[in-house]
């Protein structure tokens, strides 16, 4: 959940390693720290909080931003020891002359560090990682790769590390288990990360580590090995993001900007992918045969947070448009839970990093069981991408803000396509397809009006800025939606918000409605329209304030409340989408009123790379 930078070359490293922090703060923002090696010592500068506050350290130090030769750096999201300057990565050997940056966890960690201890080391953190530094620097015996493997052989965990000495300037080592690392290839110059973000400004051709992998980096050359030494060879791929696309541009928060980018991402994420003749999609990742798909008897997705609320969608899509029996898990009970899983079942892993702990666990117990598994990811060459095998990719660009808003919708639009090729596989005629298509070809349309309604919802959202507690209502494709912008709410203006399907109000819930209760009712599904016209008025009767969400035209709910934000109509499967990017903008401008942190809401990271 922390990311790593690392630079080697001739540029000076400390600016390039801090700008990378910056790219990969989305990861984990509670403490960061540097380390460079040149002039044969390590310099090394830790802070509590943001990068920016390792900025200022640096800035302060005369000559620091002019050093060349190389470096690595952290941001940390606190697993083991409390967030502050001396738990930062990185950790230094006790003479100082050998620097770690990790992420994962070392779960011998206590074991090693008695061991370490009875040898009279001295600990300064109270972090899992700094074993690895103190066991590198006893293993070492001439030869910086060869110790970092021996060192990572005594430990059991997972990480992802990057090791830099005085003893072997120019070079940075680094190794993966379970915690993703790339390596830029520059010209004359190479980077190592713990995602692509900060090495886009660079380059974009990059080797991804294997687990188990090990590499010697320095400028000119890279030595791929696997933790016995024996040499490996990796495919070199491209990246095909550009840096601005990681970049705020003229939006003053990322999660603004991804809002706002979402009309192009789903274009993007459908382009090519719809035949409007045949009423049916072309999924090519997919790899699986017309055969292959009439086999399947059975969807299992697996996700986590956003991501799972996008694969209850999906279940609602999976069994209505393509009749075929799905279940969603919860992807951190998936491999506890011991599914069911048979030769026909399809699982389809969700998730926009390709990264998460739980959903790879996951993955891999599905492959383990012999399922088909299909992966929907956003990041290429991301672990579950890869070790899938076969999937789709959602083409959303990089989605820097920790609340997923593109990703989310994106993920949908893949589902709606899969279901539309499923369905087309089986029961759905070739006239149901082309309505389909048509539907999924308007959605960037459908966001966009939402999206000028911006203004309005800001108004609305400053008016409930300050309430403490909130439900959100919704039935049938949108009590998926419901859960999502619940989610959206509490995660970044830290009000307590709760899903709720309409109907389940009256089962508990509505006992806590009052006038300082609001409630946001998504009733723009035109089919449950009566019904959920019946919850807004059992909210109303116990005087809780309404925010609804209502089909363009609507007048019945307009009567009932004065706080409506009109969604175009459309049809109860494509719904959702526009329903949830006002649920967005409702958020981002509570949580803006409210003067919260809007990227990186507190005690969060981006991607959750811990169980
Ligand atoms: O990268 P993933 O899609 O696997 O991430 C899953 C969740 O951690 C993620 O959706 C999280 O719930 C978001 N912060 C919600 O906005």
């Amino acid at each position: 959940m922390c990311g790593i930078a690392g630079y080697v070359g001739k540029k000076a490293v400390a600016p390039l390693l801090i700008e990378g922090l910056k790219r990969l703060e989305y990861r984990g923002y509670d403490s960061a720290g540097l380390a460079l090696n040149a002039n044969n010592q390590l310099y090394l500068e830790k802070a509590a909080g943001k990068v920016v506050e390792l900025e200022k350290c640096v800035n302060a130090q005369p000559g620091l931003n002019e050093l060349t030769g190389c470096g690595i750096a952290h941001t940390r999201w606190a697993t083991h020891g409390r967030p502050t300057a001396v738990n930062a990565h990185p950790h230094l050997d006790g003479s100082n002359r050998f620097a770690v940056v990790h992420n994962g966890i070392i779960e011998n960690y206590q074991e090693l560090r008695r061991y370490l201890e009875g040898k009279n080391v001295h600990f300064r953190s109270e972090t899992d990682s700094e074993v690895l530094v103190h066991l590198i620097a006893e293993a070492y015996e001439g030869n910086l790769l060869s110790a970092v493997a021996a060192a990572l052989k005594q430990v059991k965990g997972t990480y992802g590390i990057a090791v830099i000495s005085t003893l072997e300037p120019g070079l940075i080592v680094t190794a993966r288990n379970g915690s993703p690392i790339v390596i830029g290839l520059g010209n004359g110059e190479n980077l190592v990360a713990s995602d692509v973000s900060p090495l886009l400004p660079y380059t974009s051709k990059v080797i991804y580590l294997n687990d188990g992998d090990i590499a010697a980096v320095y400028a000119d050359k890279v030595d791929l090995r696997n933790i016995n030494n024996m040499p490996v060879e990796r495919e070199v791929a491209r990246i095909d993001w550009d840096a601005s696309a990681a970049e705020k541009g003229r939006y003053e928060h990322f999660m603004l900007k991804e809002i706002f980018e979402q009309p192009e991402a789903i274009s993007n994420a459908i382009r090519g992918r719809l035949d409007a003749e045949n009423g049916c999609s072309i999924l090519n990742g997919l790899n699986l045969t017309p055969r292959d798909l009439a086999q399947i008897s059975r969807i299992v997705i697996a996700g986590c947070g956003s991501s799972m609320h996008a694969g209850l969608l999906g279940e609602y899509y999976f069994e209505d448009i393509a009749g075929i029996s799905t279940s969603v898990e919860q992807a951190a009970e998936f491999r506890y839970r011991n599914p069911i899983i048979e030769p026909n079942t399809l699982v389809i892993p969700i998730s926009q990093s390709g990264e998460t702990a739980d959903t790879l666990a996951a993955v891999r117990e599905a492959i383990r069981k012999g399922a088909v598994v299909t992966a929907l990811c956003n990041v290429v060459g991301s672990t579950i991408a890869r070790e899938a095998g076969r999937g789709i990719y959602l083409h959303a660009g990089p989605e820097m803000s920790v609340a997923s808003t593109k990703g989310f919708t994106t993920q949908v639009a893949v589902l709606l396509l899969l279901a539309l090729l499923l369905g087309r596989n089986r029961r759905l005629s070739r006239s149901e397809g082309i309505e389909l298509v048509k539907q999924i070809e308007a959605v960037p349309d459908l966001i966009r009006s939402v999206l000028e309604q911006a203004p309005l919802i800001e108004e609305i959202a400053k008016r409930y800025a300050q309430v403490e507690n909130f439900f959100y209502i919704g039935r049938g494709c949108l009590y998926p939606a419901a859960l999502e912008g619940a989610l959206k709410l509490k995660e970044i203006s830290y009000i307590h918000a709760e899903g709720y399907h309409a109907a389940e109000l009256k089962h508990g819930p509505i006992s806590l409605l009052d006038e300082n209760h609001p409630v946001l009712a998504l009733a723009n599904d035109v089919l449950g329209k009566d019904k959920i016209i019946g919850n807004i008025q059992e909210c109303r009767a116990r005087k809780a304030p309404v925010i609804a969400l209502v089909a363009q035209g609507d007048t019945r709910v307009r009567s009932m409340t004065q706080d409506v934000i009109e969604i175009p109509q459309c049809s109860r499967f494509i719904a959702p989408l526009p329903s949830v990017v006002a649920m967005q903008l409702f958020a981002y401008y509570v949580a803006v009123a409210r003067g919260c942190e809007i990227d990186q809401p507190r005690n969060l990271a981006k991607s959750v790379t811990v169980e």
